[in-house]
């Protein structure tokens, strides 16, 4: 609770934005702010990245086939998949018409650079099947290139208000693309923001602040980025989320992999899940 007032403070002190303020979602305790509940059906392919142990709310992420989820690296960084629980098909998290599903295999991306938020992407594989019905669906990729004037869904779980109460309900928010060079320069031309990047931005003031952590972003129903960071609230700074057309090689090869692994029999996926998938 203490984080936010405290990056508002250093904002205030004058302390170098770049080497201050420029912080991944996970450490603050303020993600959508000034949104509004999402409608029912609205986001079918969100989950809910919870602790197995704890069953809090940690992460969104996002279902891209029957055993595949896409949330960003630093929601998963050094940690083993029985930590984790995911939970799928509702937009309440009080209500008890969803289920849960285990992880069984973590692919973080190989380059992921905690310190630059970098390659803050990861896929995580069920043990189970998803099981497929009006609230829980998964979602397209997208591989189209975004326009200035683009307008994107960002759904997510996260506290109204600095420090206040996770919302039972899915939040939704519109947010608008920033082409790269706008957004580099919006961040004093960090090299924090890269090319594998989507910016967006909510208007200043108006208390959008962070999507989840790992949250998807969607532009004609497929799915464009996942929440990696931002800068305090209403700030005026653009958010910056992976990629997913950038990444797509990263996702396609190893959902490939598996495939061809599972193909060919029991001892070859066994083979797959001991694999480090860095080499
Ligand atoms: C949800 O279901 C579980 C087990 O079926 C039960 O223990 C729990 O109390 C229920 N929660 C709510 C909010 O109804
Ligand atoms: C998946 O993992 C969970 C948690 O470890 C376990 O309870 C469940 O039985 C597993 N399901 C399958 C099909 O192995
Ligand atoms: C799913 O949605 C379709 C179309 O909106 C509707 O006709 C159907 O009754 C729904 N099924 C369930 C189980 O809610
Ligand atoms: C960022 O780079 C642009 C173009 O190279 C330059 O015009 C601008 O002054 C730079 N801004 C900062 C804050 O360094």
């Amino acid at each position: 609770m203490l984080f936010p007032l405290l990056l508002v403070n250093l904002l205030v002190a004058g302390v170098r934005l770049e080497e201050q303020l420029i912080y991944p979602p996970q450490f603050t305790r303020e993600r959508i702010v000034g949104g509004e509940d999402a409608p029912e059906g609205m986001a079918p392919y969100q989950i809910s990245l919870q602790g197995a142990a704890s069953g809090q709310h940690s992460c969104g992420g996002a279902i891209i086939e029957e055993r595949w989820i896409l949330t960003a690296a630093h929601c998963i960084h050094g940690k083993t998949p029985e930590a984790f629980r995911v939970l799928a098909g509702t937009q309440d998290l009080k209500k008890n018409v969803s289920r849960y599903y285990y992880v069984d295999r973590i692919l973080e991306h190989c380059d992921y650079e905690p310190r630059k938020y970098r390659n803050d992407i990861a896929l995580l594989h069920l043990n189970e099947s998803i099981v497929f019905d009006n609230s829980t669906q998964p979602v397209q990729l997208s591989h189209e290139p975004l326009m200035p004037g683009d307008w994107l869904l960002l759904t997510g779980w996260g506290t109204l208000s600095l420090g206040g109460e996770v919302p039972a309900k899915l939040q939704r928010l519109e947010v608008e693309y920033v082409p790269f060079e706008e957004c580099r320069l919006a961040h004093g031309n960090s090299s924090h923001v890269d090319i594998g990047h989507v910016c967006t931005y909510n208007d200043k003031g108006r208390g959008a602040c962070h999507g989840d952590s790992g949250g998807p972003l969607v532009h004609n129903g497929k799915l464009v980025a996942l929440v990696n960071w931002g800068m305090p609230c209403a700030r005026g700074k653009p958010d910056a989320s992976a990629s997913i057309a950038y990444y797509h090689d990263f996702i396609r090869t190893h959902l490939s992999l598996h495939e061809a692994a599972a193909a060919a029999g029991t001892e070859e996926l066994a083979a797959w899940r001991s694999k480090s998938h860095c080499h």
